[in-house]
């Protein structure tokens, strides 16, 4: 197992996107070249915008579906359309890019000797009968559902990622990402959230689904990032590990928050 190798630029899919982006900053940040890669299906170039003349910096359009190859020292593969919104909108193009997004990338980290990290989620856990889910539970995911795109897709992608550790000794990391927040999550793309922030922004009323009790943990982007590359650094550490917040809040707390915060006439309804 490997840590990322010095000298080489570390390629980020996903990197025009809420998370790649601001991990983008982290590598430049730290000194690292970065290569960042989207074909912008759900990303938005405002996001690297201010990267861009930094000359250890380079944006290559490309879809991840198809073989890439560059001299990298180290992979973060978070390209996948992440919200219901946008992942349901084409369930073929989000199961293909999970899985041969997968294959190409883990054949760039073999090819190169180079750790990969996969940008998995919580959501590999279904519907789940366990609460909070350990790393060791299996899930509870229904295979053809209209979430199946996503949730099957990012299922197999681990199945692929310690298939190809096993057999051809790549060294991987698979994190499981739960809620995240922050600063450049796409105004429309329809996560409660920025569903709310949004909502109080203009005023209108917040929509709690049912009366508002039902909970969810919401991570800050920068705690999360923080989290990936610690687990990249750790090159004994294959995963999956759970990443997120351990507190949970209800959907009412979360719409009282954003109203108090926001400030404006907004009113919760159910
Ligand atoms: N944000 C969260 O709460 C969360 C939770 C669990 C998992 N994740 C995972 O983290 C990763 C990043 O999520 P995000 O919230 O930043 O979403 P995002 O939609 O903002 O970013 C995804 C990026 O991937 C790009 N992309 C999608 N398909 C591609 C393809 N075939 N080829 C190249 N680029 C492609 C998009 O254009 C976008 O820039 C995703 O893999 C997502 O599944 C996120």
């Amino acid at each position: 197992m490997t840590s990322l190798i010095d000298g080489y630029a570390v390629l980020v899919t996903g990197g025009a996107g809420f998370l790649g982006s601001h991990l983008c900053d982290r590598l430049i940040g730290e000194g690292r070249e970065v290569l960042c890669l989207d074909n912008f299906v759900t990303g938005n170039k405002q996001n690297i915008e201010h990267l861009l003349d930094n000359h250890r910096f380079e944006l290559v359009r490309h879809d991840v579906c198809f073989p890439y190859y560059a001299e990298v020292g180290g992979i973060y593969n978070l390209a996948c359309p992440a919200s219901p919104r946008h992942y349901q909108r084409d369930p073929m193009f989000t199961i293909k890019t999970s899985v041969m997004g997968a294959i190409n990338m883990l054949g760039l980290a073999k090819r190169r000797g180079a750790p990969i990290l996969q940008a998995s989620t919580s959501e590999v856990y279904g519907d789940p009968t366990v609460h909070p889910q350990p790393e060791i539970y299996t899930g509870n995911v229904d295979p053809i559902g209209i979430r199946a795109c996503y949730d099957e897709g990012k299922r197999c992608a681990e199945t692929l990622f310690f298939d190809y550790h096993r057999q051809n000794g790549v060294s991987i990391r698979v994190a499981r990402i739960f809620n995240t927040y922050g600063p450049r999550m796409a105004v429309g793309d329809g996560r409660v959230v920025s569903n709310f922030i949004v909502q109080a922004l203009r005023g209108e009323d917040l929509t709690v689904y049912g009366d508002g009790s039902h909970s969810r943990s919401f991570c800050y982007f920068d705690d999360l990032i923080e989290g990936i590359m610690r687990h990249m650094a750790h090159p004994s550490e294959t995963g999956p590990i759970n990443l997120g917040n351990e507190t949970e809040h209800t959907m009412l707390e979360l719409a009282e928050t954003v109203i108090r915060t926001v400030g404006g006439s907004s009113r919760i309804t159910f």
